[in-house]
C-alpha cells in the first residue's frame, strides 16, 4: 500500500508540474520547495521522476486530462488538473498498480485542501483505466503526442537535421547516464577508478577523455568516494571535452566567458598551472564558480560582469585562450532537463542568438594575435552554432577556424561547415556544439 509520504510526492510533483508548466519556472527551482515538504529521499526521487516522465508525456497526459473532464476546472482548483495529469502519466508509463496510483491521487487531492473534487478524480481515473486504450487512440494522433514535445520543437529539428529528427527526439526522452570527471590534481584516474570499484559502483574509463570516467548505473553523489573532498565532479563527456579545444599549456592567460556554475572552469584549472579569469553576469552562479573552485582546492579571479560589455569589467589585459560557453536554448541536454522543451518559446531563440553574437564581437578584440576563441553551446540548433560562426567569421577577416582537437580516439558527432557536432545520445554523450577560431597576428 502506498506510503503517505508516497502521496506527498504525488502532491509534490503536482506542484512543479504546474510551477514548469502554468508559470515558466524551471523544474530544479520548483524542486527546492516542493521537496522541502517531501521527508524521505526515496519519495523525494519519486517526486523528480515523476515530474521528469510528466514532462516527457505532458501533451498526451494534458489531451486525455482534457477528454476525461467534462467541464474544465475552476481556477483554484488547477492544481487538481496536474494531479490527475501526474497519476494519467503513471498509469500509462510506470509499473506501479493502477488502484494504488489511483488511492495516491485521491488522497493528494484532499491533501490539496480540494476534498469536494476526491469523487471525481477516483472517477476519472477508474474511467481512464477501463477505457485506456480507446482513449489513448482517441488523443494521440498529433506529433506533439507521439514525441512528447511541443509542436514548433518538433519542426525546428525536423528542420535542422532531416535525417536524425527522430533519434533527437527519442534521445531527449531517455535517461542520461552518470559521467564523472576525475580531479587529476587529487588523484589519477585509475586510482579513481580502484577506489570506485571498492566501493562497488561500476565505472569505466572513457575513450579519448583524458579524466572521463563512465558509471553502468545513476548513484547519489554522497555514494561516491571522497566527493567531498574534492575528487571528483560531475560532468557529461561533451562538457568535458570541450576544455581540450583550448589546448590549454602551462601559463597561459585564460577568460572563461560564462563561467557559472563553474564546471569547465574548474576542468581547466584542474588541467594546467594557468592563470584564470571566471566572469559571471548571475550573482548565485558566480557563487557557485567560487564555491565549486573550494571545494577541488583551486583558485581564480571571479568577476560578477556581463562578459558582453568588457569594458565594464576587463584590466586591459589579453588573453591566450578565451572560452564562451554561451547561454543557449540547451536542446542538446533536454534528457537531463526534459522540461527545457516547454520553458523554451521560439521568441526565446532570438534574443540568445543576438546575445551569443554580441559576447562574440565583444570578446574577440580580448583575444591576443596568436591566441585562440573557443565557443561552445549545449544547443542542436544550427542558428545558434555554426550558422552564428559563420556570420563571425564573415564579419572578421583576422579570424580563422581550426581543426578540431587531435585525441587518440574520434569523438562522437559530425564537422560542420564551421565547427563540430555532437547530437544527444551519440556515444551517450550530452548533444554539444564546439568551434575553435585563432586571432590572426595583424598584417
Ligand atoms: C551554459 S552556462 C555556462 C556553464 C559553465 N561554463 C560550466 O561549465 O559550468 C552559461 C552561463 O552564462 C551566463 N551568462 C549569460 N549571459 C551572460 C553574460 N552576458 N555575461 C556573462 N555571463 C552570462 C549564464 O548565467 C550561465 O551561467
Amino acid at each position: 500500500m502506498p506510503t503517505a509520504t508516497g502521496v506527498e510526492s504525488r502532491l509534490g510533483a503536482a506542484e512543479v508540474a504546474r510551477a514548469v508548466l502554468d508559470q515558466g519556472v524551471a523544474a530544479d527551482v520548483a524542486f527546492e520547495s516542493a521537496l522541502a515538504k517531501v521527508t524521505q529521499s526515496q519519495d523525494r526521487a519519486l517526486t523528480r521522476r515523476l515530474v521528469h516522465d510528466l514532462m516527457r508525456d505532458w501533451p498526451m497526459a494534458d489531451a486525455l486530462c482534457r477528454r476525461l473532464i467534462d467541464r474544465p476546472f475552476k481556477r483554484r482548483d488547477r492544481l487538481v488538473f496536474f494531479i490527475l495529469a501526474v497519476a494519467i502519466t503513471e498509469m500509462r508509463l510506470s509499473r506501479e498498480p493502477a488502484h494504488a496510483i489511483v488511492h495516491c491521487a485521491v488522497e493528494a487531492t484532499r491533501l490539496a485542501q480540494a476534498q469536494h473534487l476526491a469523487k471525481l478524480v477516483n472517477a476519472l481515473l477508474r474511467r481512464f483505466q477501463r477505457d485506456k486504450a480507446t482513449l489513448e487512440a482517441d488523443c494521440g494522433g498529433s506529433l506533439a503526442c507521439q514525441w512528447g514535445y511541443p509542436e514548433w520543437l518538433i519542426n525546428r529539428f525536423k528542420g535542422d537535421w532531416p535525417q536524425e529528427w527522430q533519434a533527437l527526439l527519442t534521445a531527449g526522452n531517455a535517461s542520461p547516464p552518470l559521467t564523472l570527471r576525475v580531479n587529476t590534481r587529487h588523484w589519477s584516474r585509475d586510482q579513481a577508478l580502484l577506489a570506485l570499484a571498492d566501493a562497488g559502483i561500476e565505472a569505466e574509463a572513457m575513450p579519448g577523455l583524458p579524466d572521463a570516467v563512465a558509471c553502468a548505473h545513476r548513484h547519489a553523489i554522497r555514494s561516491i568516494p571522497q566527493f567531498d573532498q574534492g575528487a571528483w565532479s560531475v560532468q557529461d563527456a561533451s562538457a568535458q571535452w570541450a576544455i581540450e579545444w583550448l589546448n590549454l599549456a602551462p601559463g597561459l592567460r585564460v577568460l572563461d566567458a560564462c563561467a557559472g556554475p563553474g564546471g569547465k572552469a574548474a576542468h581547466c584549472l584542474e588541467r594546467a598551472d594557468i592563470e584564470l579569469v571566471a566572469v559571471e553576469s548571475v550573482p548565485d552562479r558566480l557563487s557557485q564558480v567560487a564555491d565549486g573552485l573550494t571545494r577541488l582546492g583551486l583558485t581564480a579571479t571571479t568577476v560578477l560582469g556581463d562578459a558582453s560589455q568588457p569594458e565594464d569589467w576587463w584590466d586591459g589585459q589579453l588573453f591566450d585562450r578565451v572560452l564562451i560557453d554561451a547561454p543557449c536554448s540547451a536542446t542538446g541536454v533536454i534528457r537531463r532537463h526534459p522540461d527545457i522543451r516547454w520553458l523554451r518559446q521560439p521568441k526565446d531563440l532570438d534574443a540568445l542568438v543576438a546575445l551569443q553574437a554580441s559576447l562574440l564581437r565583444g570578446l574577440w578584440s580580448l583575444v591576443k594575435p596568436g591566441g585562440i576563441l573557443v565557443y561552445v553551446t549545449c544547443s542542436v540548433l544550427a542558428v545558434e552554432n555554426h550558422q552564428q560562426l559563420e556570420l563571425f567569421l564573415e564579419t572578421h577577416t583576422d579570424a580563422k577556424a581550426l581543426s578540431p582537437p587531435q585525441g587518440a580516439q574520434l569523438p562522437p558527432g559530425r564537422q560542420m561547415s564551421v565547427g563540430w557536432q555532437v547530437l544527444p545520445g551519440e556515444h551517450d554523450w550530452d548533444g554539444f556544439y564546439f568551434a575553435a577560431v585563432e586571432r590572426l597576428p595583424a598584417e
